[in-house]
C-alpha cells in the first residue's frame, strides 16, 4: 500500500469509489476543479497499482476541513481509512494547523467511530445539511 498526492491521473478509479460510496457523489468536474484549487489537497491510496481510497481536505489559514474520504468496499475495515487520516494529521502537524474539522451524516456511525478513534469530537449539528436523503450533519473537530 502506498499513499501519494492525487494528480488526477487515476480520476476514473476515484469516481468509481466515490459513486459506490455516497448517495450524492461528487462529479468528475468537481474533482477536476479541486485539482485547480490551491487550497485543496488530495491523497490517493493504492494497493499494487489499484486505487483503493482517497481523502481530500481544504487547508484554509490554520484550519483543515476534510471534504471527503472513502475506501473501496472490498478493502474496508482493514485500517486503510485510518492510514489516510494519519496522513492528514501529519500534514496538519507539519503545517501548524490548529484544528481539523468535517461534517458527517448523523446516521453514518461507522465513520463517526473512525473519527472518534483519532480524537475528533462532536461539536454541533448542521440542520438538513445533506439531501438524498435529507439529513443533519454532525460537525466533528480535532484540535
Ligand atoms: C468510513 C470509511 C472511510 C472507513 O474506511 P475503513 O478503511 O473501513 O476504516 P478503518 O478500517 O480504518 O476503520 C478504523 C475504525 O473505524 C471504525 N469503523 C470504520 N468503519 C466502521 C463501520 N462500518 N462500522 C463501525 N465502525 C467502523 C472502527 O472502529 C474501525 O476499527 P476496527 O475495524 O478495528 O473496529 C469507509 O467505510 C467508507 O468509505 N465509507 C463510505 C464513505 C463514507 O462514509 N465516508 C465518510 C464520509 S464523512
Amino acid at each position: 500500500m502506498k499513499i501519494t498526492d492525487f494528480t488526477g491521473l487515476k480520476i476514473k478509479e476515484i469516481l468509481e469509489i466515490e459513486n459506490d460510496s455516497f448517495s450524492t457523489p461528487w462529479t468528475e468536474k468537481m474533482f477536476a476543479d479541486e485539482l485547480l484549487n490551491p487550497l485543496a489537497h488530495y491523497f490517493l491510496m493504492e494497493d499494487n497499482g489499484e486505487s483503493i481510497g482517497y481523502v481530500g481536505f481544504w487547508h484554509i489559514m490554520d484550519e483543515c476541513h476534510i471534504t471527503n474520504i472513502a475506501v473501496k468496499k472490498a478493502f474496508r475495515r482493514k485500517g486503510y481509512a485510518s492510514e489516510l487520516l494519519k496522513k492528514v494529521i501529519s500534514y496538519a502537524e507539519e503545517n501548524s494547523i490548529v484544528f481539523i474539522t468535517l461534517e458527517v451524516r448523523e446516521s453514518n456511525t461507522g465513520a463517526q467511530k473512525l473519527y472518534e478513534k483519532f480524537g475528533f469530537t462532536n461539536c454541533g449539528t448542521r440542520k438538513n445539511y445533506y439531501h438524498n436523503p435529507a439529513e443533519n450533519a454532525v460537525i466533528m473537530t480535532r484540535s
